[in-house]
């Protein structure tokens, strides 16, 4: 069955990115740190197109691979497409349709490598509903940003989700769990891994 999910990079104080972020300035002010352990990993880096560097036998390594292999489909933010597109290779690191969420129309957009960006306005219900199909089974990831991992969340249609928390405090940037609705969201930890770089924090939703 489909499970949909989302898995982040944050600061230890609760940003996604730093302030002053865009297409020139991915993750804003030192928010490329959130990723650094990332960096060192060749799953990453050759999904990235950075070449056949890194680690490949750690468990970083493994998770990442892992969450690639699982998801079939993405369901991202205007914001962060904006900022990642220009950084990401013409074969796009997704290699699946995408789902940007946007009050802008477009026609999709067929990338090398197996990356259709679809554009739409449709309600996050519905664009689930096509992610899903698009997925063929595999799952579904909300990608970020954090303003539409907040609407999934907020209307009960996440699943699981892992935080990879890195040793910085960014004090300023794009929060994660800003706009939460009323009442409580029922989480479950499900596991917890650290290596130096970061602590990866996984949960369950409870429904
Ligand atoms: N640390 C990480 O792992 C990670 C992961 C992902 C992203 N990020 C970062 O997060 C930042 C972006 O996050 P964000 O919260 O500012 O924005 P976002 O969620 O990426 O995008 C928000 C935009 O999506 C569109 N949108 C949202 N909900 C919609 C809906 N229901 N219907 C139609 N359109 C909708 C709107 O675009 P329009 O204005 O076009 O209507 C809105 O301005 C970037 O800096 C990115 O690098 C970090």
């Amino acid at each position: 069955m489909t499970r949909v999910f989302f898995d982040v990079g944050m600061s230890l104080d609760g940003f996604v990115a730093g302030p002053n972020g865009g297409p020139k300035n991915p993750l804003g002010d030192g928010g490329t740190t959130i990723h650094q352990w990332m960096f060192k990993q060749r799953a990453f880096l050759q999904l990235l197109k950075l070449g056949d560097g890194g680690d490949a036998d750690n468990p970083d390594n493994d998770l990442i691979e892992e969450t690639f292999n699982r998801t079939g489909a993405y369901i991202m933010g205007r914001r962060m497409f904006d900022e990642g597109e220009p950084n990401w290779p013409e074969d796009a690191p997704f290699r699946s349709p995408v789902f940007v969420v946007t009050h802008q129309r477009r026609d999709p957009w067929e990338r090398k490598g197996g990356t259709t960006f679809f554009f739409t306005s449709a309600t996050i219900q519905d664009t689930l509903q096509k992610a899903t199909q698009a997925a063929r089974n595999k799952d579904v990831r909300i990608s970020g940003g954090a303003d539409i991992i907040q609407q999934y969340l907020n209307a009960g249609l996440v699943d699981e989700f892992t935080i990879h928390v890195a040793p910085l405090m960014l004090r300023n940037g794009v929060r994660l769990f800003k706009r939460l609705g009323e009442g409580t969201i029922n989480i479950e930890g499900v596991g917890a891994m650290h290596s130096p770089l970061v602590v990866h924090l996984k949960y369950r939703v409870v429904k």
